[in-house]
């Protein structure tokens, strides 16, 4: 079989990243240009900065990828752009480049959703991976469980009713001045703290449900904190990182055991931003295993947005005759189905 390259494109937030991936498993680039250094000065991403900076920064973005491949635009076989769900202003940079790029170069043009991709960052670190299995993709703006039951075929098991475990790392982060963003400075601080130190709360939902709810741990921790500050006591930030970080963990941890238990699955995959959460690694990889269940997940470069897993993802539309043309838009609440 002849090879195939596909020159993915994510913009959704505030990374402008390309990426050249052959076969959907063996990178030959990935180049990401990170806006985190404008964003945190704000304490958080403003949409129409992270817009204006894709627009800068998209073509070179695109450049370098081709060059670090050593490729050319004649050797891609296809293009593939996150066409949602995200920031709708950042999102159309991507998608606007992408068709620019496949009308002018006459190659296809793939639509890759963002958390298909997420998923899909693990084909890439894990070559010989293939469904059926059982994902958590937890990041800044989803937490969901996802039964992968082939290459394109994927079942919502539980998902959040409120914040993403990621936005409430960045939150609690910000509430004990840790600052932008917050996920991996909770995750190095809190190896200082003792994960039992405060008990924050786990919500347990009815019905069998495997859906999160991160809002009651984030107000709890909220709580704590501000009434220690009004009776100006001193209060320990690693303790209270290690606590926050053992009451989502938990939750995480034992739903997606859930989720894969009843689907009788062998293996758990992790992905997005929060898999790369050194206490949820070992955590999922210890209980897991416990039940006899394999935890895979990519390297963190591979967990946050990057274009390797939206290329990886354009690989298995493209070869499943997904193909979008040039009325395709940004879908900002694009869902899974
Ligand atoms: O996947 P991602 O780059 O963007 C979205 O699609 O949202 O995820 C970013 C999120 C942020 O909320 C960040 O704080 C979180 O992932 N994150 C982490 C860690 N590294 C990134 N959360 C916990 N522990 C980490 N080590
Ligand atoms: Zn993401």
């Amino acid at each position: 079989m002849e090879d195939i390259l596909i020159l993915g494109i994510e913009s959704s937030c505030d990374e402008t990243a390309a990426a050249v991936v052959k076969n959907g498993r063996e990178v030959l680039s990935n180049v990401i240009n990170s806006q985190i250094d404008i964003h945190k000065q704000y304490g958080g991403v403003v949409p129409e900065i992270a817009s204006r900076c894709h627009i800068e920064a998209v073509n070179t973005v695109v450049d370098e990828a081709l060059e670090q491949a050593g490729v050319t635009f004649n050797d891609i076989d296809a293009i593939a752009v996150t066409y949602g769900p995200g920031l709708v202003g950042a999102l159309l940079v991507g998608v606007s480049t992408a068709k620019a790029l496949a009308y002018a170069l006459k190659k296809p043009l793939v639509h890759v959703h963002h958390i298909k991709g997420h998923i899909c960052a693990n084909y890439v670190a894990h070559p010989g991976l293939k469904p059926p299995f059982t994902c958590l993709v937890a990041s800044g703006g989803h937490s969901h469980i996802v039964y992968a039951e082939d290459f394109m075929k994927y079942e919502i098991m539980g998902m959040t009713r409120d914040d993403a475990a990621g936005e409430a790392f960045d939150k609690i982060a910000r509430v004990i001045g840790l600052g932008y963003p917050g996920g991996p400075k909770i995750d190095k601080l809190a190896k200082e703290g003792n994960p039992n130190a405060v008990e924050f709360p786990r919500v347990k939902m009815a019905n069998d449900s495997l859906d999160f709810s991160f809002s009651g741990v984030k107000t709890a921790v909220i709580n704590y904190v501000h009434k220690l500050d009004q009776k100006g006591e001193e209060y320990n930030k690693a303790d209270i990182a290690a606590s926050f970080q053992n009451a989502v963990t938990d939750a995480l941890c034992s739903h997606t055991i859930e989720a894969a238990k009843r689907k009788n699955s062998k293996t758990i995959v992790l992905a997005g931003g929060v898999a790369s959460n050194s206490a949820l690694r070992a955590k999922m990889s210890e209980q897991a295993g416990k039940q006899g269940i394999d935890v895979l997940y990519p390297p963190p470069v591979l967990c946050t947005d990057n274009a390797v897993m939206i290329a990886s993802a354009g690989y298995f539309e493209y070869i499943s005759g997904t193909r979008a043309d040039m009325k395709l838009n940004a879908v900002p609440s694009l869902t899974l189905s």
